[in-house]
């Protein structure tokens, strides 16, 4: 592997954990190039590298798809894409001119092995003609079915190595669909691609606000020590999304909120509030991996009764989400009128370790909720009130509680009780509050130009490795089971545009504590 040499950005918020120069020009494939993920996030992404960091001259693009387009449609489409839906606009005519010349498609169905045959060919062209020196990188984007077939030929044709250059394979979630699936689809990778060649995705871990969730932790003094079970009293992650299906029911009606972010996002915000500081975040050193999944592996595992009593599941009824009124799920179109699959699910965790013994963390996503927003609360324990206990202020302190927030108004809180002005003891409480945005001036990149970024320099940190991918099927899994044999009672419904179903509320009044309205 060739040297990369790092070097210090002025500020480290500004341009990721790491400013880095030297990059390798090479290929991206993109199978599935004609599908949503492609337009909304990975061109505009690659767009908006080449704009800013730029990208290595002779960076290009193969879309692999089975439409019949040509390079010159599939440009256009890309730059309709850009247009729409760039960080950075206007599009820049010179940065786009040189971006497209590296743009090409190549038509072929996914299972037909001519259709590698002539990849190879391509990719081999471009070598010659555009200095990619080998590099490849294939970017899974289809329907998750499709990712054998297009492994298998891939290795057919000896595209998983290459003598002259690097190879690896980026694939989007979701990672299987059960703890078996990931398995075997783990399996089937395996069998072509060597691990440290496989990068899967999780685009949580490429938001600026979840990368600083460490930063926060190890990089100040005065968080750490007070992070485990003897100042903590619980945890809330909260992921709400106020967007319903968005034109996805066949995808969703398989996954349901379980699959769709607790699985990944969830657990992977999870690993990151709580595991033990790693003992070096440098590329590839593999330990910031190693840290959380042993916190998947510290999971108490819920089975049986146990899933019931520690998970609500629900789905949204019709109701009022931004000013439009808008239909329950099973009314959805492609939704099956009695469907099963939850939008959303509340559920209390517990990680069993010497840090986080007993401090229950609770989780809830869902859609149609009341707005879009992602926190992380860390709620303290309260001091000894006695000396309050003759006035009013006793009832009146609350607990402090950190709050990072991950989206929007991306930044950190801190809520502690001051003494209200006046001659009497009153305590009210007050935020400390910091915002990216007014403490830094430059935008956040995207979570998919610092993956794709990552993805070109060979660094896997912020990937999802095979053993924790497998980590956190074997919790999920165990929910999955649990709500297969449970009672269709057992999943509630609940207004759009409210906070989710009744039961979430009193599921979480049981143990004396609420919900945040962030
Ligand atoms: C995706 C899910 O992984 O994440 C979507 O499939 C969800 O259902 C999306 O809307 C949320 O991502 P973000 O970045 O908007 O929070």
């Amino acid at each position: 592997m060739p040297q990369r040499s790092v070097v210090e950005a002025p500020n480290p918020f500004r341009e990721g954990l790491r400013f880095k120069e030297s990059l390798e020009p090479c290929v991206m494939v993109i199978f599935g190039a004609t599908g949503d993920l492609t337009h909304r996030k990975l061109l505009p992404a690659l767009y908006n590298l080449a704009l800013e960091h730029p990208l290595p001259a002779g960076f290009s693009v193969v879309a692999f798809a089975r439409r019949p387009y040509t390079d010159e449609t599939f440009r256009e489409q890309a730059l309709e894409s850009i247009n729409n839906y760039s960080r950075q606009k206007p599009v820049n005519p010179q940065v786009w001119e040189s971006f497209a010349s590296g743009l090409h498609y190549l038509q072929s169905n996914f299972h037909d092995p001519e259709g590698y045959v002539k990849l190879n060919n391509l990719l081999n062209k471009l070598d010659q003609e555009r200095g990619t020196s080998g590099n490849r990188i294939f970017y899974l984007s289809t329907p998750p079915s499709q990712y054998p077939e297009i492994i298998q030929n891939l290795g057919a044709v000896g595209l998983n190595r290459n003598r002259k250059g690097w190879t690896r394979i980026i694939i989007e979630k979701p990672f299987g669909h059960d703890l078996s699936t990931a398995r075997e689809l783990n399996r089937q990778v395996a069998k072509v691609f060597r691990e440290e060649q496989i990068y899967r995705i999780d685009h949580y871990l490429g938001k600026e606000t979840v990368q600083n969730i460490l930063v926060f932790r190890l990089a100040n003094g005065i968080f750490e020590p007070v992070w485990n079970r003897r100042y903590v009293d619980h945890i809330q992650i909260t992921v709400a999304e106020n967007l319903g299906l968005e034109g996805r029911a066949g995808y969703y009606e398989e996954s349901g909120a379980i699959r769709d972010m607790i699985q990944n996002h969830m657990l992977q915000l999870l690993t990151l509030v709580a595991m033990e500081p790693p003992i070096a975040i440098d590329a590839n050193s593999d330990s910031v991996r190693d840290e959380k999944v042993k916190v998947l592996h510290a999971l108490q595992p819920l089975s049986g009764q146990e899933v019931i009593n520690n998970t609500i599941r629900a789905q949204y009824g019709p109701g009022w989400v931004g000013g439009q009124q808008v239909p329950g799920y099973l009314q959805e179109n492609g939704v099956a009128p009695d469907s099963s699959t939850e939008t959303y699910v509340a559920m209390k965790v517990f990680v069993d370790n010497w840090r986080w013994a007993g401090v229950p963390f609770y989780l809830r996503t869902g859609k149609h909720l009341p707005k879009r927003v992602t926190e992380i609360a860390i709620q303290f324990k309260q001091p000894p009130l006695m000396l309050f206990k003759d006035s009013d202020a006793q009832g009146q302190v609350e607990p402090n509680v950190l709050t990072l927030r991950i989206q929007p108004d991306e930044g950190i809180s801190l809520k502690f009780g001051a003494k209200v002005p006046g001659t009497d003891m009153q305590i009210r409480s007050v935020n400390m509050d910091f915002f990216y945005g007014s403490s830094f001036v430059r935008e956040q990149p995207e979570a998919y130009e610092r993956l794709l970024l990552d993805a070109m320099h060979g660094d896997s940190t912020l990937f999802t490795r095979r053993d924790e991918v497998e980590a956190q099927w074997t919790f999920i899994q165990n929910i999955l089971d649990g709500w297969q044999s449970a009672p269709r009672e057992t999943i509630r419904t609940y207004e759009s545009g409210s906070w989710g179903p009744q039961a979430a509320d009193e599921f979480i009044w049981r143990d004396g504590r609420r919900w945040r309205r962030p």
